[in-house]
């Protein structure tokens, strides 16, 4: 059934606008349409901006030209509410200046090595009240995108996590409830971890058995929206979890763990590094990584306890 005729069918009809009027203060509401409208025009050239630049990011990791063309169209987007102190970017070295009171970091476009292979791509964004870099206890919104069949809106600012999905019409498209108060289902299907197993540092390697011996079934496609997303809807967890040979794991703390554990707190889930609450995180740094579990609230208690008894 079409996305259209699944909303009509379910009654769910709530577009993001009428949302985010009656439910989101102002400046909040500002960016998170800014970045629905702009995630259509980015799912549009996707298509059209295949292939790589000759840049990194500032993590060191190769750019695509769809990086390179996601980060400008949200930076500047978002810049353009007035509502953004500032925009942070995974591909930005340094934040850009506005002159709002929301600190923006965002991953413009998450699973780049995704692309060329035409699997699920995301985007994500933490909403912050403080000068980045700070805890995720500064975090008063955040949202992510999911590139895939549907382009989703997946946020949650004070209340529940709902998603809204783009519905094609005769103008352009228009973003409708797909999925109102969202909560990670309590018996956990699937788990999905980064990094070789031979790398894994040994309780997560324990802790990889036991979930197996249960029946779960491992979900990982390379792209964190596409893999946390499943987590989300099935119940599980997902972690890219600290490596042998990278102790301080792969994710980073503002673009990408804070926000999504803001999320998954709003979803009843929990969320560590293998030690603490990832929002209690103070980088140091934009770019700054973290070890990350994410997910259903037992598990993530489960590989906690792993780690502290090593
Ligand atoms: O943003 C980093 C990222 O692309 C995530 O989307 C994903 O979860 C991870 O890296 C994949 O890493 P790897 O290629 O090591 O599995
Ligand atoms: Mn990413």
């Amino acid at each position: 059934m079409p996305v259209g005729a699944y909303l009509r069918v379910n009654k769910l009809l709530t577009s993001l606008d009428e949302h985010l009027r009656a439910h989101v203060p102002d400046n909040l509401s500002s960016l998170i349409s800014t970045i629905a409208a702009a995630s259509i025009d980015i799912r549009r050239t996707l298509p059209t901006s295949l292939g790589m630049t000759a840049g990194v990011n500032t993590s060191g990791e190769k750019q695509a030209r769809a990086d390179v063309y996601a980060n400008e169209k949200f930076a500047t987007s978002l810049i353009g509410t007035g509502k953004a102190a500032e925009v942070a970017s995974e591909e930005m070295a340094d934040a850009l200046q506005g002159e709002g009171s929301i600190h923006v970091a965002m991953d413009p476009l998450d699973g780049s090595s995704n692309i060329s292979t035409n699997n699920p791509l995301g985007s994500i964004f933490g909403f912050y009240s403080s000068k980045l870099p700070c805890s995720g206890e500064h975090l008063v919104g955040a949202a992510y995108v999911t590139y895939g069949p549907m382009l989703t809106l997946t946020f949650a600012t004070d209340g529940p996590v709902q998603t809204f999905a783009a519905v094609e019409g005769d103008g352009a498209p228009v973003f409708t409830l797909l999925e109102d108060n969202i909560h990670i289902p309590l018996r956990p299907e699937v788990f999905g971890l980064g990094g070789q197993r031979k790398d894994w540092i040994e309780p997560v390697e324990r802790f990889v058995e036991t979930l197996e011996g249960r029946g779960m079934k491992l979900r990982y496609g390379g792209t964190f929206v596409g893999d946390y997303n499943q987590v989300l809807r099935y119940g599980g967890i997902f972690g890219y979890p600290a490596l042998k040979s990278k102790p301080k794991g792969k994710l980073r703390i503002l673009y990408e763990a804070a926000p999504m554990a803001y999320i998954t707190a709003h979803a009843d889930g929990a969320s560590s590094d293998g030690t603490q609450d990832i929002l209690t995180l103070r980088p140091s740094t934009l770019a700054q990584p973290t070890p990350l579990y994410l997910g259903s609230e037992s598990l993530v208690r489960e590989v906690e306890a792993l780690i502290a008894r090593r």
